[in-house]
């Protein structure tokens, strides 16, 4: 049975695109962890995060890495944080490669310049909270990841990468 593609990384690495595309190349499903959690609970992350809490958005992500790891053959796209809890990442592996998006704090800072999507990223200095956020994350995502991809160049780029890699695993 063909294991799932688990694309983790931090906010503005590319997931969701890369995912997307990824599943449209391979033929297979796609699932957001972000958007199914939206999906379930009728709110977005940034509703969520603001009338229900961190925490509670938390156990929704282990909650979901639970039930996604009953898939076969399927692309999906975690959030920043949903890989740097052991017990999700043992979840979500059960079935799952975990290929990590690498980009640097600068290709962050460009992408999301402008997006008010992300709660964590609502500071008045976002440079120092997304250099300190990824300094910290860093070693938890490399321990998560199977194979690490750097994410710097085109989605379709970083699609082929994850292709040849995902496609030469017996
Ligand atoms: C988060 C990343 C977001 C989303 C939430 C928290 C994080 O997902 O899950 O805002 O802790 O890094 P993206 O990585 O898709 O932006």
């Amino acid at each position: 049975m063909k294991k799932n593609i688990i694309l983790c990384g931090f906010m503005g690495c590319g997931k969701s695109t890369v995912g997307k595309q990824l599943s449209e190349k391979m033929g297979m499903k796609f699932i957001d962890t972000d958007s199914y959690i939206e999906q379930k609970e009728g709110m977005t992350i940034s509703e969520i995060f603001a009338e229900k809490g961190e925490d509670y958005f938390r156990s929704l992500e282990l909650e979901v890495c639970k039930e996604l790891s009953n898939l076969h053959a399927a692309v999906i796209s975690t959030g920043g944080g949903t890989l740097l809890k052991d017990e999700n990442v043992k979840a979500i592996k059960k079935n799952g490669v975990v290929f990590l998006l690498n980009v640097s704090s600068n290709t962050v800072l460009t992408r999301l310049k402008s997006d008010d999507t992300r709660p964590l990223l609502q500071r008045e200095d976002k440079e120092k909270a997304v250099k300190m956020m990824l300094s910290q994350r860093t070693p938890l995502y490399n321990r998560a990841a199977d194979y690490v991809i750097d994410a710097e160049e085109s989605p379709r780029k970083v699609c082929s990468r994850i292709m040849s890699v995902y496609n030469s695993i017996k």
